[in-house]
């Protein structure tokens, strides 16, 4: 382990931002990631796949790349496995690894771009499936003490793109290890949620297989979100937002086939894609960044764009849809530094 200084960060984020390090190292094993924390560098950043992080300026003290590797089945049951990953491989490179051995559970998570590590911290979600719904446990080593510590399912207090690790324990932790419990065959498919019954229905695919889920789920993906390799983002920029069901209804006034999911407690859950739509931000483009043409969701750097570039057109959207909805957008992507 080496902790290299003035390092670019463009390489390490895919909204491909080029802000530096004062200090970077990456880290391999639990001793690298204790060596560099005795240097007493501070503070310290945990950086994964850099997939839902926007830096808007460079970054002072210490810059850690997750990279601690490893999968491994731990236990074995009649019906299900548990396997430890560790927390710097990549997530959809997990995904494809138990879809090959036949382990069920993650296929609607395909193509989720980040680490294995980062994948609680924001409890992770598509088509229907939560990274709650396969979690066990996980390891994470103290970024104060060194020390190591497991969180189980209920410490995590997962929430919808949420956990105690965006929360009070937010930047306190390196997650060395995350394990997951998977089906063997006969598997539980979901193939409820959006698109993935009429894209298989497409493929002529009338009894899926997780491994046809898999597919499915990179083809929607790949149709709707752009390339982070070609165009810079983050996915989702935004949450959607969750609200009184008399602020549907004021919407439902106007526009009758405004798309929106009911929550158990009443409440409803309304897209932040269409909401940005409505206001006309699809595809729009400003200076260098932009709303991306294709998912309203999530906007882009079509080239050479600055944090605070992004983090301006987030806050004009964001006020846009208050005027327009009432309704006040939250972001998903975690800001750096935090305001
Ligand atoms: N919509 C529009 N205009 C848009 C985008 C969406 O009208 O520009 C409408 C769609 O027509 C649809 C609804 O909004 O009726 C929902 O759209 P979509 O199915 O594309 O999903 P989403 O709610 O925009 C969420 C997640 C995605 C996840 C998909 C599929 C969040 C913040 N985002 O997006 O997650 O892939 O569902 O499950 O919950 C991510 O977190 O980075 C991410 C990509």
């Amino acid at each position: 382990m080496k902790i290299l200084q003035n390092v670019s960060l463009l390489p390490y984020n895919t909204f491909g931002l080029d802000v530096k390090a004062e200090n970077f190292a990456e880290v391999s094993s639990v001793a690298d990631l204790r060596a560099s924390l005795s240097t007493g560098i501070q503070p310290v950043f945990l950086l994964g796949g850099g997939s839902n992080v926007l830096f808007t300026q460079d970054v002072q003290g210490l810059v850690l790349k997750n990279k601690l590797r490893g999968i491994q089945v731990i236990r074995e049951f009649k019906n299900k496995v548990w396997v430890e990953v560790g927390g710097g491989e990549v997530w959809h490179e997990f995904v494809l690894w138990a879809v090959a051995k036949d382990y069920g559970g993650l296929e609607n998570l395909s193509l989720i771009p980040g680490t294995v590590g980062a994948s609680p911290i924001q409890n992770i979600g598509a088509y229907g499936v939560e990274l709650k719904d396969v979690f066990v446990r996980l390891k994470a080593l103290n970024l104060t003490t060194g020390k190591l510590r497991s969180f189980n399912h209920t410490a995590c207090q997962f929430g919808y793109r949420d956990s105690i690790f965006k929360r009070q324990e937010k930047g306190k932790w390196c997650i060395t290890s995350v394990v997951f419990s998977l089906r063997k065959s006969p598997h539980r498919l979901n193939i409820s949620y959006g698109d993935i019954s009429k894209t298989l229905e497409s493929s002529g695919i009338t009894k899926p297989g997780i491994d046809d889920i898999s597919r499915a789920v990179v083809q929607i993906r790949t149709s709707k979100l752009p390339d982070q390799a070609k165009i810079g983002n983050c996915g989702s920029f935004f949450k959607n937002p969750e609200t009184e069901r008399a602020v549907l209804d004021q919407i439902l006034e106007t526009y009758p086939q405004a798309p929106h999911y009911r929550l158990p407690d009443g409440r409803v859950k309304i897209p932040a894609g269409w909401l940005i739509e409505q206001c006309g931000w699809k595809g729009k483009r400003v200076g260098n960044t932009g709303c991306y043409e294709r998912q309203a969701l999530v906007l882009v750097n079509h080239g050479g764009a600055t944090g605070e570039e992004v983090k301006n057109l987030a806050k004009t959207i964001v006020e846009s849809v208050v005027e327009k909805f009432g309704v006040r957008l939250e972001a998903e992507v975690n800001f750096w530094p935090l305001n």
